[in-house]
């Protein structure tokens, strides 16, 4: 395959030239086309960027696959130009066991359509476990509880992960401290219906998210801090990398183009851990967007049902995956963001961070994984049109210049821009 004419996206700038593509992979980038016979791609007027790694999904397979399968999901993940994605380990049963990692991979591995990865997730007792885990991208430890029983709130146990952990893989938390959310949901219990918001503020990440550096830091271990909501979580992340602390972080999606404002017109769609945020929270990430490591989205479905019922018994979390590019590319129409930092942030950098051989970058002997976007073109985001099975978005009715057009996975166009061809079983376990 022959991509011609393609302005390639990358961290360093936009490069024109013409992309060769053989055996899935890139054989070369040239100014210049010769031979021919083979299949021509036109991609003038588009941008080529490398297939996204969304590094934070919950695809609900096994256990929940009413809200969303491991086709669905991934199938959605196309749609939106993600071809890797690291699925989270609160699925049911709660991936904390060799075993059961083992007996998800196999659940999931004959439905993937795009790439993947799992994490490892952390319980009370399971650090020796977790310490010789294989076929992980990495630990997930929750300091707070939220959808799935996954929860280390023990202060002696949590530590102990960070010392036995191994100092080369990344340790993600899920940053919200447990005493201090359950503090607050009893505060709220009694009254009127509450802002998530103030059932679980922003002191109960700050505390998390201090915690989590001590112990990076003490230890010496890589710490990934998930979805930064707050201003004060993101001084405290700017701080420690000034330490040298190695730690990164990512943000959300919605946690970059929502704020409590739309929480209240939203209810329970927009409903997520941790919560939308002041517009100045809101403010301090984008003005803090160079110390962003990684764009990813965090996407947790529920369904309308479970959603329309009451504030304390909806379950947290919005799906995302097929929505982040087209926000993202509209944020660079508004140059909120540049082209450049969107391909850093959700391409370039999780390759680099988890070690991704062959992702995340449109070179010669790369994956020929890409995505072609019109940056022109608008469109708006109705549910009739996503693929993940919840079937809504809390970005409904929002217009968006920017598209994804077309989907290539190993040279192989499994997107048109309408309709998803990639078979269940065709992504590959980047940890197998
Ligand atoms: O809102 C959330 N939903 N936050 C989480 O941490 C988990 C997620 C889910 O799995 O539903
Ligand atoms: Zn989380
Ligand atoms: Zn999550």
């Amino acid at each position: 395959v022959i991509i011609k004419n393609a302005r390639i996206a990358s961290s360093k700038g936009i490069l024109e030239a013409n992309l060769f593509v053989e055996d899935g992979k890139v054989v070369a980038l040239k100014k210049t086309i010769s031979g021919s016979g083979e299949k021509t791609i036109d991609a003038t007027g588009l941008f080529l960027l490398p297939g996204l790694i969304d590094a934070h999904v919950h695809f609900r397979d096994p256990g929940a696959e009413w809200k969303e399968d491991f086709f669905t999901g991934t199938r959605a993940a196309l749609a939106g130009g993600v071809t890797v994605v690291f699925d989270m380990p609160n699925t049911a049963p709660s991936v904390d066991s060799q075993k059961i990692l083992n007996e998800k991979k196999k659940i999931i591995s004959a439905q993937a359509a795009c790439n993947y990865a799992l994490y490892f997730g952390a319980s009370e007792a399971n650090q020796n476990e977790a310490k010789q885990i294989s076929g992980a991208c990495g630990l997930k430890i929750y300091m707070g509880s939220t959808t799935g029983s996954l929860l280390v709130k023990d202060a002696v146990a949590l530590e102990k992960h960070f010392q036995l952990f191994p100092k080369e893989k990344i340790i993600a938390v899920h940053g919200e401290d447990e005493e201090t959310i359950k503090k607050y949901a009893e505060k709220y219990r009694a009254g009127e219906k509450p802002e998530h918001n103030k059932v679980r503020p922003p002191v109960a990440v700050e505390t998390a998210a201090r915690k989590a550096i001590e112990l990076a830091k003490e230890y010496g271990k890589k710490l990934h801090v998930c979805h930064l909501s707050t201003e004060a979580e993101m001084n405290l992340v700017k701080e420690a990398k000034k330490e040298g602390v190695p730690v990164s972080c990512e943000a959300t999606p919605h946690h970059l183009f929502l704020s409590e404002e739309d929480a209240k017109r939203l209810e329970n769609f927009g409903k997520m851990n941790p919560p939308l945020r002041s517009r100045k929270d809101v403010a301090a990430l984008w003005e803090n967007m160079d110390a962003i490591d990684l764009i990813a989205t965090d996407h947790a479905p529920h369904t309308r049902e479970e959603k329309e019922k009451d504030y304390w018994s909806a379950p947290s979390g919005v799906p995302g995956v097929e929505t982040m590019l087209p926000l993202l590319l509209n944020a660079v129409n508004e140059r909120r963001i540049s082209l450049e930092q969107v391909v850093e942030k959700t391409c370039e950098n999780p390759a680099k961070l988890f070690g991704l051989k062959g992702k995340g970058f449109v070179a010669e002997d790369f994956d020929a994984d890409f995505v072609l976007v019109d940056l022109k073109k608008t469109k708006k985001i109705a549910a009739e049109n996503l693929f993940t099975k919840c079937g809504w978005s809390p970005f409904e009715g929002m217009r968006l210049r920017g598209s994804v057009e077309r989907v290539f996975m190993r040279g192989e166009e499994v997107f048109d821009g309408e309709n998803v061809f990639a078979k269940p079983g065709s992504g590959s376990d980047l940890f197998s």
